[in-house]
């Protein structure tokens, strides 16, 4: 496959189960965008992943229809970048079980997202279990050399790596071992309780919420009971540590120096952190309104990614299989 221009190759995909929330914008959404002129970046909607936990059909149509948005509103330039659908490549899925055939079973029982839904006494699905493979297929299959993620997918990552390993050592060198690309800075990205947000702890700020929704989910960020005047550490602060992503300079020194030496509550934080909030997504909404309302040219932009990503695999496929002796 030709580099574009002699630029990197870069991958992700994000799972369509949902409302993506700041947790997933921050932590790896952004990062496409941040990318798009600097790598050949590939982006696609998961929906064979989201499959593993959505099995509610509309639900699922209407989740992968929100992400194309959601992608297009926070900027991703389909002149940049390859947007595309997962279903859009059914190789992959080939490629997943030539993969099968390559990988052992207690090789997958060390993959965390499957040890932690056993460890809650769920009986995990086959697909699941082999959410991995699948994964390491979307990476290897347009020799993506960086994976932009968040930290609980670094373990991914490194299986998709060891898969490339095994794959070239059996039918010779045919994958690029890809290597995660993390942000430090958000790699956890604190929702409203203090844990990680996930859409599975009920915690998320929803990144496209309305007004009401996201002004609930700021009012109700939980802080310890510290009054007003009293000086606290912003460090330790839910809700300052949300600033720090949102709030521009010379405002969030003013917040810290409130935290510091007393004198700013965390009620008046939390007004202070919604009104950026809606600032900071204004723009974005209007763009995501534009898209709404123009669904002929979303159909467009999803044809030409997906003509894109097929025309740069297919080729890769055959010599896969020709590789392999189909
Ligand atoms: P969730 O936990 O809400 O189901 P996903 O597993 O769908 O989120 O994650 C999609 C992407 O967003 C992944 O790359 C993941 O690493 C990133 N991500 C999710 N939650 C966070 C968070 N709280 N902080 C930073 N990155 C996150
Ligand atoms: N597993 C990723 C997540 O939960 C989504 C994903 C699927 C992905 N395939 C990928 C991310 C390939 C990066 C590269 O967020």
């Amino acid at each position: 496959m030709n580099k574009k221009n002699n630029k990197k190759i870069a991958l992700s995909g994000v799972k369509p189960t949902g409302r993506p929330h700041i947790g997933n914008y921050f932590g790896a959404m952004k990062q496409f965008v941040d990318m798009q002129d600097d790598f050949d970046i590939h982006v696609f909607i998961a929906e064979y992943h989201a499959m593993t936990t959505v099995q509610d059909k509309d639900a699922l149509k209407e989740s992968i229809y929100d992400l194309v948005l959601d992608y297009l509103a926070i900027g991703l330039d389909p002149e940049k970048v390859t947007l595309y659908r997962q279903s859009d490549i059914p190789e992959l899925t080939e490629l997943t079980w030539i993969f099968n055939c390559l990988v052992t079973v207690p090789w997958l029982e060390r993959a965390h997202a499957f040890k932690d839904r056993t460890a809650k006494g769920i009986e995990a699905s086959v697909g699941l279990f082999d959410y991995p493979v699948l994964m390491a297929a979307d990476i290897l299959m347009p020799k993506s050399e960086i994976v932009p993620v968040g930290k609980d997918q670094i373990q991914h990552v490194e299986m998709a790596r060891e898969i490339a390993r095994k794959f070239n050592n059996t039918y010779g060198d045919t994958f690029v071992e890809p290597q995660e690309y993390i942000v430090e800075s958000v790699e956890t990205v604190p929702g409203t309780d203090g844990q990680k947000m996930s859409k599975s702890y009920g915690n998320t700020i929803p990144l496209f919420g309305t007004d009401k929704e996201i002004k609930k989910a700021i009012m109700g960020i939980v802080t310890d009971s510290k009054l007003p005047e009293e000086p606290k550490n912003p460090e330790e602060c839910n809700v300052f540590a949300l600033h720090t992503l949102i709030t521009p300079e010379p405002q969030l020194s003013e917040i810290r120096e409130g935290y510091e030496k007393g004198g700013l509550g965390y009620g008046d934080s939390k007004k202070l952190l919604l009104e950026n909030y809606f600032a900071f997504i204004s723009s974005m909404r209007e763009k995501r309104k534009y898209f709404e309302e123009n669904p002929g040219i979303v159909r467009q932009i999803l044809d030409e990614g997906k003509n894109n990503i097929q025309s740069k695999v297919r080729p890769f496929m055959k010599e896969i299989r020709e590789k392999v002796g189909l």
